[in-house]
């Protein structure tokens, strides 16, 4: 459920209608919905009712936005981060150090340091790691400190996601955690480093799951490493279950709800006594944000008109990298319809978000949203083809704020130089 609906014929989040924001903002420009992140995070904790210790660490990367952050940090979530930028914001939007998850295959060592000195030397909440070499880093790094670092072990199960194959990350053929067969002897050797405290282990086998099963066969495997290193005589008070919980793009999508999903992990994890993390992320953000878009022309084309918007492939990749689907509203529909392609200014074929789609009839300058693009959109934006940096706003009822700024190629320019020998 998500707060964008059509009033009196006009599309609105919350209690703002968009065209107010396309006049005041311009476009493109991503638009959120607070009510819609904290409803997500509610039904997300309130799934996880019958998980008696629990840790919820919202996946940042999917949408890292200062304003978002900080209000999902009011809504008791930490932050589950991969890289030195993410922990940084994840600070600067007032999340405590001690609710940092540091995940992440190529964390470096001045990266794994920041992670130690954080918070005056505090340190963050955990470290995943990724390997073993990292961990015999980051117990040194810990050690020359006066610290033990608390670490858990990220476990790739080899299970099959059943999800697009550049999101899944859970086959032993992805780089994600180390071999589950390796694990037990790799813990019990990082275990005895005096600067870790290695106290569980970690999976996520990939993203926009559609299916509990996978989740659910990959999080028995672990049940079963955890007996295995008890047995072996190691402590495991936490395990942290990864994210990966899918949203639906399309009106007819069916995904697990997250109620489905916490009465199945209160089933499979029952008598694990540990604390269980998780890292949701597109299920928080996916459908609390739309991209807003002006229709600049429809190109008639051979076998279907080209709606080409003024968004496109920089400000909004997942058609591209992934063919993934984002429905395509008008914000004023005339109550007709088209068969059209949808496609951006950038030059490159790759740059359409939809071919023969059935969609509301548009014409030049008229607004348009993608839904479902809050989680993984702005947040991969680039400025190709000297395109701005999309800008993002956050409504709240009846205001709104501009949460991040649309970074214009006079601001990108000024970061260049050219030689004075040229
Ligand atoms: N934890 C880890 C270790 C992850 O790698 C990810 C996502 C998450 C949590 C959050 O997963 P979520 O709950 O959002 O599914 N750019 C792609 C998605 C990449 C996801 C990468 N890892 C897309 O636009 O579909």
């Amino acid at each position: 459920m998500d707060h964008f609906a059509h009033r009196d014929g006009v599309l609105h989040c919350e209690d703002v209608a968009l065209p107010a924001i396309a006049e005041a903002v311009g476009t493109p420009v991503y638009v959120y919905s607070a009510a819609t992140f904290r409803r997500h995070a509610r039904v997300f904790r309130e799934g996880l009712a019958g998980v008696p210790r629990k840790h919820l660490a919202y996946a940042i990367k999917a949408n890292p936005n200062l304003a978002v952050l900080r209000l999902l940090a009011d809504e008791g979530y930490g932050a589950d981060v991969v890289s030195g930028g993410e922990m940084a914001r994840a600070l600067a939007a007032g999340m405590p150090a001690s609710e940092i998850v540091f995940s992440g295959v190529g964390k470096t060592p001045a990266e794994l340091a920041r992670g130690l000195d954080a918070n005056n030397g505090g340190g963050i909440g955990q470290f995943n790691l990724e390997l073993e070499e990292e961990g015999e880093v980051l117990a040194a790094l810990a050690a020359a400190r006066g610290l033990r670092a608390p670490a858990v072990l990220r476990v790739n199960p080899d299970v099959d996601a059943g999800t697009h194959a550049k999101i899944s990350t859970g086959r032993k053929e992805n780089k994600f955690g180390v071999p589950i067969d390796q694990a037990p002897a790799m813990f019990a050797r990082l275990a005895a480093l005096p600067g870790l405290d290695l106290r569980g282990v970690a999976i996520h086998i990939g993203s926009q799951l559609g299916d509990l099963a996978p989740l659910e066969a990959a999080y028995r495997r672990i049940g079963q490493l955890v007996a295995e290193l008890r047995g072996a005589g190691h402590v495991i008070s936490h395990v942290d279950l990864g994210g990966g919980l899918g949203v639906p793009y399309k009106p007819d999508d069916t995904m697990p709800s997250p109620a489905a999903y916490g009465a199945m992990v209160a089933r499979v994890t029952d008598g694990w006594d540990a604390e269980l993390m998780f890292e949701p992320g597109r299920v928080i953000a996916g459908n609390a944000g739309v991209l807003l878009t002006r229709v600049i022309w429809v190109k008639p084309g051979v076998v279907h008109p080209y709606v080409i918007v003024d968004a496109a492939m920089n400000d909004l990749a997942r058609p591209a990298l992934y063919d993934a689907w984002h429905d395509f509203v008008a914000v004023s529909p005339s109550g007709t319809r088209m068969v059209a392609n949808i496609a951006g200014p950038v030059c490159e074929s790759g740059d359409t978000f939809a071919m023969g789609r059935d969609i509301d009839a548009v014409a030049s300058g008229d607004l348009a949203v993608f839904r479902t693009a809050g989680a993984y959109g702005a947040t991969m934006a680039s400025t190709y083809n000297s395109r701005a940096l999309v800008p993002e706003v956050l409504v709240d009822g009846d205001r709104y704020a501009v949460v991040a700024d649309r970074v214009t190629p006079e601001t990108l320019i000024a970061a260049e130089r050219v030689p004075d020998w040229l």
